[in-house]
């Protein structure tokens, strides 16, 4: 949710925090504004709606300073108005605050700072940071933050200036992502390393509980106690093309196409043929961890949790242990049992969803060892985890995940792999997988072909208001996922089941409104999603199938039949998803909505 930037060099500050917003756009854009140093103080500009309009209004009114702060909004508290829009200041107008997060007792604050006198413009809970600082005591910025911030219940990233203490920006994170670029006598602030990018590949990621401060002279770290704390310095390793839109229309579009290179990058140095299984430095677990691990427990969201889904198919085919797949949000409020001794995987594109992080923290604190299947090296996630598996897909900026998606369940089959291996699998078979998946690149790179026949399909779709995704065995999920992809960039409502559910009730939907996207690839479970189809044809019902290239069966069966190139089972949701995924960004893009911004959504989760 939402982007935080700062920035306190020797340049101009605005230019640089309007095009950092711009980069973070993507996790939230119901609003933006600045806060500059200027010579007469603290000035600032707030806009409702999109980064652009902010951009105008700066270029007809220049702020003029070389410290600043900056934010993109995705509100959790109060309209999404300009009045609500960060920074938000305290009584003075001496202190600026642009905050990621929810101030869980926000409201029992502002009362007793109402009490104390203080004036509250806004209907946003960040705002009472501004008065608590402005109420702390201390001889320094940092040092009314820090006691400003004992009192505050909730997650934060945020970045704070005063005009009373200018070149100071001091930054806090508890529970929301933030990081410092460190340039050449300039240093940065921001939500994630997308902002800095151009200017700097040397990062510090911060962590719960760090406070920083930054001055023309250095940057430090401190924690609650002011104890300094010791920060690596982390080198980038993403460039600006995989940030930048080329020849595309829409970052979706653009990580949808480039899925056959992002699959050999997950891929790239773990087949190992000779020994058949795969190399994943950095997952930490043991041969004995493998062979003697009783129970797998994945933790995700979203399309993560799609993902999960499908690599709960495979790990039980190729290794034999159990896995129960788990809403992150629901997880980590029951009380787990049978930790101890169980495997956690905790699976996310961003590596920030705030409910997949607590998950992780609540299987640990049970007694699980905790893995994560992650994508942005560095993130929180990825470092509380006793290991993982890094996806390295490059960013994804698309709020509709695609292209990680299909390099998370590429992982999960490498995960399977190795721990098969370890668990019986033979030398032979580790082997035929291992050929197997080095085709899958390939394999993507022919499914992407029939996009012209996806663009035309869509036109015949472009109004419908509804949609019904079945599939069977290890395509449920990506029935699910297809579902997923359509409603959260078309706002068409649509629903994935299992293909024998449907019988259990979706069935009375079924009429000629009602156009079924049926996953059938040639399977073991195909004959029975045959069925399913019969079942949907006697009732009027349209239907799309997405099977196997080469597939006559289904002549006279179906409206439509969009084909993939064959593949065993375990490997099919990486091939079978990309007609959704491209299905859902040609009727977004023709109904003319902003297919990698869609509305009340954001990238990154970090609220719960
Ligand atoms: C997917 O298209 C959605 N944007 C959303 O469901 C996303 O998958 C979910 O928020 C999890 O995000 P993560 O993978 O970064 O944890
Ligand atoms: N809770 C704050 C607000 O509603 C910040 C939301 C965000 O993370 O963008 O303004």
């Amino acid at each position: 949710m939402c982007g935080i930037v700062g920035y306190l060099g020797p340049r101009d500050a605005a230019p640089i925090l309007l095009a950092g917003l711009t980069r973070l756009e993507y996790r939230g854009y119901d609003s933006a504004g600045v806060a500059v140093q200027t010579e007469s103080g603290l000035t600032l500009r707030k806009l409702a709606g999109r980064i652009g309009g902010l951009k105008i209004a700066l270029g007809r009114d220049p702020v003029t300073g070389s410290c600043g702060i900056a934010h993109t909004r995705w509100a959790t508290h109060g309209a999404p108005n300009e009045r609500n829009a960060h920074p938000h200041v305290d009584c003075t107008g001496q202190i600026a605050v642009v905050h990621n997060g929810i101030i869980e007792n926000a409201d029992v604050l502002r009362t007793r700072l109402e009490c104390c006198g203080h004036h509250f413009v806004t209907e946003t809970d960040t705002e009472t940071l501004a008065h608590l600082i402005e109420d702390a005591d201390g001889p320094t910025l940092e040092s009314r933050v820090i006691a400003a911030l004992t009192h505050v219940e909730g997650t934060y990233g945020l970045a704070v200036i005063a005009a009373g203490e200018p070149d100071k920006i001091v930054v806090a994170r508890r529970g929301s992502p933030v990081l410092l670029g460190v340039g050449e006598q300039e240093y940065f602030v921001a939500s994630d390393a997308s902002a800095v990018l151009e200017h700097t590949r040397s990062v510090v990621y911060l962590d719960d509980g760090d406070i920083a401060v930054l001055t023309r002279t250095g940057y430090h770290v401190i924690d609650r106690e002011a104890r300094v704390q010791t920060r690596p310095v982390n080198a980038l390793d993403w460039d600006l093309e995989q940030i930048a839109l080329g020849e595309y229309s829409h970052f979706m579009l653009k990580e949808i196409c480039e899925q056959p290179r992002t699959l050999q990058e997950t891929l790239r140095g773990r087949l190992l043929f000779a020994d058949g299984t795969a190399r994943l430095n950095g997952l930490n677990l043991t041969p004995e961890d493998c062979r003697t691990l009783g129970r797998i427990v994945i933790v995700a969201c979203g399309t993560s949790w799609h993902a999960g889904l499908a690599g709960r198919h495979i790990i039980e085919a190729l290794a034999g242990v159990p896995v129960q797949v788990e809403y992150a949000s629901e997880f980590r409020y029951r009380q787990p049992v049978g930790m101890p001794g169980a495997l956690t995987i905790a699976i996310s594109q961003s590596g920030e969803t705030a409910d997949t992080l607590e998950a992780l923290r609540a299987a640990r604190a049970a007694g699980s060892k905790v893995i994560g299947v992650v994508n942005v090296v560095g993130s929180t996630i990825a470092r509380e985890a006793d290991g993982g598996i890094y996806l390295h897909a490059g960013p994804e900026i698309g709020v509709a995940s695609t292209k990680a998606f299909t390099s998370q369940i590429t992982a999960l089959l490498l995960l399977g792999l190795y721990l098969a291996r370890h668990r019986g699998l033979s030398l032979g078979d580790g082997r035929k997988m291992v050929e197997q998946l080095a085709r899958l690149p390939d394999l993507a790179a022919e499914a992407l072909q029939i996009e012209g026949e996806i663009k035309a399909l869509a036109q015949s779709y472009v109004e419908e208001r509804n949609a019904l995704y079945l599939g069977r065995g290890i395509n449920f999920p990506v029935a699910l996922e297809g579902a997923l992809k359509l409603k959260e960039i078309s706002y068409i409502h649509a629903e994935g089941y299992p293909a024998a559910e449907m019988k259990h009730g979706p069935i009375a939907l079924i009429d000629q409104d009602m156009p079924v996207i049926f996953l059938a690839p040639k399977d073991a479970v195909y004959p029975k999603v045959i069925s399913n189809m019969q079942e949907v044809k006697a009732r009027g019902g349209r239907i799309i199938a997405i099977t196997s290239k080469g597939n006559g069966d289904l002549r006279g069966l179906v409206d439509h039949q969009l084909s993939v190139p064959p593949s065993p089972s375990l490997l099919s949701p990486v091939l079978t998803v990309i007609p959704l995924q491209l299905f859902a960004y040609h009727i977004a893009a023709m109904r003319g909505y902003d297919v990698d911004r869609p509305r009340n959504l954001a990238k990154s989760v970090t609220v719960e």
